[in-house]
Order: structure tokens, then sequence, then C-alpha cells
């Protein structure tokens, strides 16, 4: 059966890679990026292969929470419902690590928004919803004064890795409390070192 997929992070790397195989198979797709023009390219790109899915596109920094919150809402004006939500937006390594909120960026991007994002989108889920969250096998206990903003990290891969185990801990409670419906809500590891962009930049690994 062919599905309502949002996929965030849809321009570059996992993302793009998923969001070309689902669409290839007739899925219609919700693809979000934070940089417009990638976002049309990705559009661009998909629109010319052979599909019988559709493309809804959304611009959002994941960073900003606000912007969060407006995807959010964007998404459910404008349809009545989702059967799956990719959040693959990820960061490990930025230019600027400390967020408007005052959030180092990799629990914002990482941990935060798709808890925002998946809780507000919670009400026009289909009954046998899938979330997906993409966590990894970087996993470390989470200081909660680094997660509020009140410290401050010197270390990527350690805000990083923190910021997967608050994902993967949040992904277990909401699939706890939400266990009375159909949904199915996992954290998962889509292997390691993975040669899309963000391993380029962390580690100078190609694919
Ligand atoms: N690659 C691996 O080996 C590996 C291993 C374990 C887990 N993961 C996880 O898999 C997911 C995808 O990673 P990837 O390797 O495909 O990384 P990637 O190639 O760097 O792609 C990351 C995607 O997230 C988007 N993004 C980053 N910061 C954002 C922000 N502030 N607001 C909105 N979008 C933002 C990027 O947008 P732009 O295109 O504008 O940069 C891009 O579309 C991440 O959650 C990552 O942690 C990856």
């Amino acid at each position: 059966m062919k599905k309502k997929i949002l996929i965030t992070g849809a321009t570059d790397g996992i993302g793009l890679e998923t969001a070309r195989r689902l669409y290839a198979v007739g899925h219609t797709l919700l693809l979000h990026g934070r940089n417009r023009e990638k976002l049309a390219a990705v559009e661009g790109e998909l629109a010319d292969s052979d599909s019988a899915g559709q493309i809804y596109t959304y611009t959002a920094d994941l960073s900003r929470l606000a912007e969060v919150k407006q995807l959010a809402e964007s998404i459910a004006r404008a349809h009545d419902q989702l059967d799956v939500i990719i959040n693959n937006a990820g960061v490990l390594k930025a230019p600027d690590t400390v967020t408007r909120d005052g959030l180092d960026v990799r629990f914002a991007v990482n941990t935060v928004a798709p808890y925002l994002l998946t809780q507000r989108l919670l009400p026009i889920l289909a009954p046998d919803a899938r979330i997906v969250n993409l966590s990894s096998a970087a996993q470390s206990p989470v200081e909660l004064d680094a997660l509020v903003g009140k410290k401050r990290f010197m270390d990527d891969m350690a805000a990083y890795a923190q910021s997967k185990l608050a994902l993967t801990m949040w992904t277990k409670a909401l699939a706890e409390a939400d266990s009375s419906s159909g949904h199915i809500i996992v954290a998962v590891n889509p292997g390691s070192l993975l040669g899309s962009k963000m391993v380029k930049e962390g580690f100078g690994i190609a694919g």
C-alpha cells in the first residue's frame, strides 16, 4: 500500500538516498530540508523520475525551535494523515555549536527537534503509523546540564553521542507511553561510518 512519508534532512546522505528509494516505488513524500536550493534540486531530480507518488517540500532550520513548530504546523495544516515519520536530519559538527535558543546544536537538531516535531504531528498519524528515529552506535550518558544548555561541550563527538542516547531514550519512552495505539516507534542505527557528508566532515572518510 502506498504511504505518505515525512523525511527530515532529505537533501543529503541517508535521507536523500531514502527519498530516492521510497519515491521510486510510488510513495508520496514530504521532503524536509534547511536549504531551499538543495531541496529544490532534490525535488527536481525526483520529479524527473518515474513514480506514482507526489512530492511536497518543507524548509526549516531544525536548530531553531520556532522553525520546528512552524514546520509541524505547516504539515498538519496541509495533510489530514501521515503514515511514516523518518526523523533523519542530524548534525555532528557545526560552525556555531550554540543555537539561538541557547542549546547545543547537537541536542537541538538530533534530540529536541525530532521530539517536538513528532509530538506535534501525533494527532495526524495514521492508526498504524511508524516513527523511525535515526540514532547511532555513538551513545553516551546524558548530562542534564548539557542538555539544557548550561554546560558547553569541547568535543563534537561527546555532544553527538549524548544527543543520540537522549534521542534513543525519548523514543523508548514515547513508544511505552503510546503502547495502546497501533503505532510503531523505533530508534535505529543505520550503520557506522557510512560515507555521507557528516562522516566526511567528521572523520575525513569518503563514501
Ligand atoms: N553516516 C553515518 O555513518 C551515520 C551513522 C549513524 C547515524 N547516522 C545518522 O543518520 C542521519 C543522517 O546522517 P547522514 O550521514 O546522512 O548525514 P548528512 O549527509 O550530513 O545529512 C544530514 C541531513 O540533515 C540535514 N540537517 C543538518 N542540520 C540541519 C538543521 N540544522 N536543520 C535542518 N536540517 C539539517 C542536512 O541538511 P543539509 O543538506 O542542508 O546539510 C542533511 O539533509 C543523522 O541523524 C546521523 O546522525 C549516520
